[in-house]
């Protein structure tokens, strides 16, 4: 379980503190699908980025299964061995293959390219690219890139999995395809799924909704298992 205590976020110094979240309290259970929604500049991102240590708060604590992830651990590490991050912008390499970029947090890692492209390829069945390994990040269109994102953040098998926005840049289509894939995926391994979105319709197939407005939570709404 992953969870946020007491989470206050104050950007900027005396007259220009600004207070981007204030005592946020939650708790994700394993394995459920969650969404955060709000308006521009409610804190989603700041959440998310607390959420798995990329940011720290002011003050409050982040616990995975009771253990602090800024204190009591080495935080790049548990992320990189328990998180799989899917943001709005792919961020591939786009000059490297599909099959480098997906395997590239185990490269991070220092494990050998061998196990590494094994890994991959097991991970881009996954996203139904496995013919298009071989082929230059760059040259696939938006939608597969969001695909070999995803494949990146599933390489190491991880317990939560994050998305930013992650049909933000795709039309429609691709976007329905994407939302599809994070739910089968999240139901199939297990994952605990935290979505941040504008979009409504994608909120909602979460099992739980999580209203942010102002840097606090207006509404939690959980739905139970679907
Ligand atoms: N580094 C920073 N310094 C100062 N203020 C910041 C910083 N980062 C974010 N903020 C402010 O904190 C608030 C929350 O920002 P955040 O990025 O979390 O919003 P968001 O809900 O993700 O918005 P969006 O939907 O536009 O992505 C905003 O008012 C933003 O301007
Ligand atoms: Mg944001």
């Amino acid at each position: 379980m992953l969870e946020v205590v007491n989470v206050n976020k104050i950007y900027g110094k005396k007259d220009k503190a600004f207070n981007a979240l204030s005592d946020i309290t939650l708790s994700f259970e394993k394995g459920t699908s969650n969404a955060i929604v709000g308006k521009s500049g409610s804190g989603k991102s700041t959440l998310l980025h607390i959420l798995i240590g990329l940011d720290h708060p002011t003050n409050g604590s982040v616990l995975y299964d009771g253990k602090n992830i800024l204190k009591d651990m080495n935080t790049d590490s548990w992320r990189g061995k328990n998180v799989g991050i899917v943001f709005q912008q792919f961020f591939l390499q786009p000059n490297d293959s599909v099959i480098d970029n997906v395997g590239l947090p185990l490269k991070l890692q220092g494990i050998a390219k061998k196990k590494r492209n094994i890994k991959a390829a097991e991970a881009l069945k996954k996203v139904g690219l496995e013919d298009r390994m071989k082929s230059k990040a760059n040259d696939l269109s938006g939608g597969q890139k969001q695909r070999v994102a995803i494949a990146r953040a599933l390489v190491d098998n991880p317990s939560i999995l994050i998305a930013d926005e992650p049909t933000g840049n795709l039309d429609t289509e691709n976007g329905d395809a994407i939302e599809n894939l994070l739910f089968e995926l999240q139901k199939k391994l297990g994952t605990t799924l935290v979505i941040v979105t504008h979009d409504t319709d994608l909120a909602k197939r979460c099992e739980r909704v999580i209203y942010l407005k102002d840097g606090k939570v207006e509404k939690d709404t959980y739905k139970g298992k679907k």
